[in-house]
């Protein structure tokens, strides 16, 4: 057998996806104009995929710190802090993360996947237990692979669930670690997270939430879904990313646990990795004073989250449950997924395609994240084309004929007056054996 034959079904599945025009994974963008659009195959293409929440990518401020900090103090720390010793960037981007958030320690990584790897695998070891949500992100999976822990999965953003697992494990000793997300990064559901800490609070069981996609994007200051919430005092752990609303990469650990600093010679996606480059701690510096005062991009941005989500769901396509920055159609067709994907990208717009298993359920998502940076009118555009390109394909009922009452949505998801909704278009899809 070669090396490369047990990829077999990943080549199949790729092949499948070439037939149809591009792969997601060989796109190439020749040049990025902004925030919101680049040029794709020499044609100007808005970009409605990239987590750019903020549009931050291009803020002057961000881009001036950067080259002031690659000049001052080159293009890399060439090592781990652990071997190689901290910068002051590092040091003070920790403090100012703490202070953010209203904690008192902050571990800064190199990605927030690797924020999650060594959080979550270092914090959970042998004799203790990890109960992750069924729909989590491939790094918190990764990251239970990393830990000795004993693994448990319960229902997504189901408080009920989770509670008759933890009931199971009350007489069991070891330390009991919830991990939820704030905004789920494939559908944009947001988790129940009072009803979450008023059950791991019965158990004596500590939370960690990821917050890659609220920082920035909930909250009066935007702290995420916790200071919506109001609970900041109820959580035990928070993890996140520099790669979405602060616009460049990193990731971090934010705890009031006290000791956290321990973590630090323990973690090994910590200690056996090159820390953060200056150039990239200044900028996540600059972004992250900016956001307590973005107000304006964060009512921007939600403002947007609604157009698209309104006018996608007034037309007929079938998507996540909430409104929020993330507004994914579900289709259980892959070759209609492949061709609508395709259909969109030849027309100028780019979004993710997300397929089993790294999507809930099974499903075919047509994947979008909307930044304040996008006008309005690129949002009118980006319908219109969903809503054509989805006509051709058979995805959404044609124009409804005189007199037909036409679904209105308002931001609460209540349906004014609906029409039928298709049978089809709303079926579950098998839930695939194995999710990423
Ligand atoms: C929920 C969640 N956590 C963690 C990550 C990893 O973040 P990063 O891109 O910084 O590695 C992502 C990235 O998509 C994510 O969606």
């Amino acid at each position: 057998m070669a090396i490369f034959d047990k990829f077999q079904s990943l080549t199949d599945n790729h092949d499948l996806v070439k037939s149809f025009g591009q792969s997601p994974s060989s796109l190439q963008f020749e040049e990025i104009i902004s925030p919101t659009e680049a040029v794709l195959n020499g044609r100007r293409t808005i970009l409605l995929g990239t987590n750019n929440y903020l549009g931050m990518t291009f803020d002057e401020t961000c881009i001036e710190k950067g080259v002031a900090a690659l000049r001052e103090e080159g293009t890399g720390t060439t090592g781990s802090r652990i071997a190689n010793g901290s910068y002051n960037g590092h040091k003070a981007l920790e403090n100012e993360l703490a202070e953010f958030y209203g904690m008192k320690e902050a571990m800064l990584f190199s990605t927030g996947y690797m924020a999650n790897l060594g959080a979550i695998g270092t914090l959970a070891g042998r004799g203790d237990y990890l109960l992750i949500d069924a729909d989590s992100h491939a790094s918190i999976h990764d990251a239970c692979k990393l830990s000795d822990a004993e693994v448990i999965r319960f229902r997504h953003n189901d408080p009920v669930n989770l509670a008759k697992k933890l009931e199971r494990l009350a007489d069991k000793p070891g330390e009991k670690l919830v991990i939820i997300e704030s905004i789920y990064s494939m559908l944009g559901d947001t988790s129940p997270l009072k009803e979450m800490i008023a059950v791991k609070k019965k158990y004596g069981a500590s939370l960690l939430i990821d917050e890659a996609h609220s920082l920035g994007v909930m909250g009066a200051t935007g702290r995420g879904l916790c200071e919506l919430a109001g609970v900041g005092d109820d959580i035990d752990f928070i993890t996140g990313t520099f790669s979405k609303s602060v616009g460049t990469i990193g990731g971090f650990l934010v705890s009031n646990v006290p000791g956290l600093d321990i973590v630090r010679l323990a973690s090994r996606p910590y200690m056996f990795t090159a820390s953060l480059p200056p150039s990239v701690v200044a900028t996540a510096r600059a972004a992250l004073s900016k956001i307590p005062h973005a107000t304006e991009l964060r009512t921007k941005l939600w403002d947007n989250a609604t157009q698209l989500y309104a006018g996608l769901k007034n037309t007929g396509f079938d998507l996540g449950p909430q409104v929020s920055p993330i507004v994914a159609i579900r289709l259980s067709d892959p070759q209609k997924a492949v061709a609508l994907w395709n259909g969109l990208l030849d027309a100028g717009l780019y979004t993710n395609l997300a397929l089993p298993p790294a999507t809930p359920l099974g499903w075919y998502l047509l994947r979008s994240s909307i930044s304040a940076a996008h006008t309005s009118q690129q949002i009118a555009l980006a319908v219109e084309l969903c809503t054509r390109i989805g006509r051709e394909l058979g995805l959404i009922p044609c124009p409804l004929k005189t007199g037909a009452s036409v679904e209105m949505m308002n931001v609460g998801g209540t349906r004014k007056s609906a029409t039928k909704p298709d049978s089809k278009r709303t079926a579950e899809p098998k839930k695939p054996a194995a999710q990423a």
